[in-house]
């Protein structure tokens, strides 16, 4: 079953096709990351305008790459929810247009469900339920317990910021440019993981809470810095070297991947679970994949492909063919909705 999956929460336009949720025939990612390097973050009418640019083209290529047309393939998936109004709105009408005009059964999709699939990208049917699933993205930060395909129980999650936010956040403090994962991760190589110890939040349970340590950064560099507690936060990093600032993201990336772990352990020790999946932009961390590694706690760990970490239509259209297969019948495409918010289900 070859399945067209459509992606446009965030800031990414992307479509894919793939053969029973696994083998992918094309993927192909349109990224507005280049615009808004330049404004520090997203701006979520300017990234609707981009998606609408961009969203035919980016089908067209995903169809062609794969050797398909409309009429060959065999479904129509898209993201519904959550993620920004505008930008969802533009992919979901895509597809419930293209699904009408093609007579093709279309699958509503929610975000965070497909970064948990693209783990299952390239044959991997091989993990073992129940799963622990761990999902950190820009806008998201669970612990979710699947016992089997399709099915969701959301055991931890943040109680402010989310994890990728938190690294964008602290970047755009030391003066990185947006997305700021991947730059936090790069001047932490040449920086002292040991020379600012940060605290561990105190979170009951499984739930998380990132914005004390997006503070405590803050306060950290002004501290080195020698300035007041009430120095705005935006210029800090003109009073920081590059070593200082190389210092405080390894302190931090660290401390962030601590936390995780700490987490992860307190779900572990709760509940026997079979593998451990690792999902959403933040898991392309490579300290994060270098302190999991491939076995944890006598467990299998899996990350997705670094390709399919971020926002892509490849992991919409894998989670679709694994709905379908549990029994989840096609949205009409009349009437499907989006919702800028709601629970993985
Ligand atoms: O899943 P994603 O592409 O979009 C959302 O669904 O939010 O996640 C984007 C987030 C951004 O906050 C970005 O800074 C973060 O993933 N990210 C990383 C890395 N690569 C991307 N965070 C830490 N380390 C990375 N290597
Ligand atoms: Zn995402």
């Amino acid at each position: 079953m070859k399945i067209l999956g459509l992606e446009s929460s965030c800031d990414e336009t992307a479509a894919a096709v793939v053969e029973n949720g696994t083998r992918v025939l094309s993927n192909v990612v349109a990224s507005q990351i280049d615009i808004f390097a330049e404004y520090g973050g997203v701006i979520p009418e300017i990234a609707a305008r981009s998606h609408l640019e961009a969203v035919l083209p980016v089908v067209d290529k995903a169809l062609k790459d794969a050797g398909e047309t409309l009429d060959t393939i065999d479904a129509i998936a898209v993201t519904h929810t959550p993620g920004l109004l505008g930008s969802l709105l533009v992919g979901t009408l895509t597809a419930r247009t293209l699904a009408l005009l093609h007579e093709k059964p279309l699958y509503a999709v929610h975000h965070l469900k497909s970064h948990v699939y693209a783990n299952w990208i390239y044959t991997k049917y091989d993990i073992k339920f129940p799963v622990l699933a761990l999902v950190i993205s820009g806008g998201h930060t669970q612990i979710l317990s699947m016992p089997s395909h399709n099915s969701f129980e959301i055991i931890g999650t943040t109680r402010d910021d989310a994890i990728g936010e938190c690294f964008d956040k602290v970047a755009k403090i030391l003066g990185f440019p947006y997305p700021g994962g991947p730059e936090i991760s790069k001047h932490a190589g040449s920086g002292d993981p040991e020379k600012y110890p940060l605290p561990i939040p105190k979170v009951d349970g499984l739930d998380f809470s990132f914005s004390g340590l997006k503070t405590a950064v803050i306060r950290k560099a002004q501290s080195i810095a020698n300035l007041p507690i009430s120095y705005p936060s935006h210029d800090i990093k003109n009073h920081l070297t590059s070593g200082q600032k190389n210092d405080l993201a390894a302190s931090f990336e660290r401390t962030a991947v601590k936390i995780l772990l700490e987490k992860l352990d307190t779900a572990l020790s709760r509940q026997a679970y079979s593998s451990i999946v690792i999902a959403g932009g933040v898991s392309a961390n490579s300290l994060l994949r270098k302190t999991l590694g491939t076995t944890y706690k006598n467990l299998p760990v899996y990350f997705p492909d670094p390709k399919f970490s971020g926002d892509n239509g490849a992991m919409v259209a894998s989670a679709a063919f694994f709905e379908i297969k549990s029994g989840v019948h096609p949205t009409d495409p009349y009437s499907l909705s989006i919702s800028p918010r709601s629970t993985i289900s």
